[in-house]
């Protein structure tokens, strides 16, 4: 009997959720419901941080109580900020991410309780600190002194507070804060079923965010948005950008920031990023990577009709920020914890165990013959 394989779970549907879904009729991502798009106009991220984890948009007050809890939160303890201070110059910032929330997990006090109120709270503490321990780390290896977080900043001003010790123009925190509210969610991604397949056993949360980071990193995922900078910082000048792409796809190169196994004529969240690209491209006065953007993205879709993912605008967006190539995916990590954390709960609610089956192709049976006949 031939098994019919779905290799990378190709178009199969495993469970059901309540937090996001690309909505083909408004052809937009939706997180509870809400256009992502919307959200970015109308709310910050800390509104939507509320909203997928708890499924409606905060009132003001309980707006105020969220903050105020991810402000008190921010706090790193002696042991992760003297492990970060340890940790090797040359770490990746990916690696510091997963390893600054292992000790976290190492030194929760609730790790053992996986009850919905405990892990709540548990992701409110990933949720502050994260972002605290990369900006310290931001610092510590270019042999700059650690700046503390601010608790009268938002989520978004502290993380350029803490990193370049301002905060940048409006416009500028605007568009981050667009690019967390877009990479916030996006239903089954392989990060996010990671966490939910490590959850599935009822291992801790701590764990389960591990993992996911581990799972964005690589270059197929997350770990696109440094690749899409790498690629255009080879290119140099939009006069290359033409034969560039043009030999990588002679030479069937994939090309990072483009594609995605759900999207198939464009990420929704594309014209959104893109807009706000353009702000921070006209507020820095440099329009080369908007140049090199639109021929590649042009011939991406001319020769192989393949549209641009989400990663594609996000990285040049934190290049002219002034974020480090490496510190790009870590951005999208300080967002999607929201994102896997809603899943991780989800997971809770309605378990179990993620065990699929596999094809066997290996030796049929064989008796052992003992080492002295081998
Ligand atoms: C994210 O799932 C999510 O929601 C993820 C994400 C989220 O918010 O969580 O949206 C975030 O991860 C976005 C994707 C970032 N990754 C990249 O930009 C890496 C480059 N993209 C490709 O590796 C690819 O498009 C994937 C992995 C994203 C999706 O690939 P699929 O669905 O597994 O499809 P495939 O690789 O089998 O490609 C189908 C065809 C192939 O050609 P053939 O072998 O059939 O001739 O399209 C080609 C591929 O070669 N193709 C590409 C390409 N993407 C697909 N060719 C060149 N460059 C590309 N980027």
């Amino acid at each position: 009997m031939t098994e019919d394989i779905k290799k990378g779970l190709l178009g199969i549907v495993v469970d059901e959720t309540e937090v996001s879904k690309v909505m083909p009729e408004i052809n937009s991502l939706t997180y509870r419901g809400y256009a992502a798009q919307d959200l970015c106009a109308k709310c910050k991220f800390e509104e939507v941080a509320y909203l997928i984890l708890n499924g409606e948009l905060p009132s003001e007050k309980q707006l105020k109580n969220f903050e105020k809890v991810e402000r008190k939160e921010r706090k790193l303890s002696k042991t992760l900020l003297e492990s970060i201070k340890n940790f090797p110059k040359k770490s990746h910032p990916m690696d510091v991410a997963r390893t600054a929330v292992s000790i976290m997990g190492l030194e929760d006090k609730e790790t053992k309780d996986n009850s919905q109120e405990a892990n709540l709270r548990k992701v409110m503490r990933i949720f502050a600190k994260t972002p605290v321990a990369l900006a310290a780390f931001y610092r510590i290896r270019k042999g700059k002194k650690i700046i503390k977080p601010k608790n009268n900043l938002s989520f978004s001003e502290n993380f350029f507070y803490m990193c370049f010790g301002k905060v940048p123009e409006k416009e500028i925190v605007k568009a981050f804060d667009v690019s967390l509210v877009l990479y916030a969610e996006h239903s089954f991604n392989v990060s996010t079923f990671t966490a939910r397949t490590i959850t599935s056993s009822l291992s801790d949360i701590h764990g389960a965010i591990t993992g996911a980071i581990a799972s964005l990193k690589g270059p197929l995922h997350g770990g696109a948005n440094e690749e899409v900078m790498h690629m255009m910082n080879k290119i140099k000048k939009p006069e290359n950008a033409l034969n560039w792409i043009n030999n990588a796809l002679d030479q069937k190169a994939v090309v990072m920031g483009f594609g995605h196994r759900v999207y198939k004529s464009g990420d929704s969240r594309v014209p959104t990023m893109r807009e706000y690209f353009s702000k921070v491209a006209r507020v820095k006065k440099d329009k080369k990577f908007e140049k090199i953007y639109d021929i590649v993205e042009k011939v991406m879709i001319d020769r192989k009709n393949i549209h641009p993912n989400v990663d594609y605008p996000t990285g040049p967006t934190y290049h002219l920020m002034g974020f480090d190539t490496d510190f790009f995916t870590p951005i999208f990590v300080i967002s999607r914890i929201t994102g896997w954390s809603a899943h991780i709960l989800e997971q809770h609610a309605a378990n179990k165990l993620i065990r699929p089956l596999a094809s066997y192709k290996g030796n049929s049976y064989r008796k052992v013959v003992p080492l002295n006949q081998r």
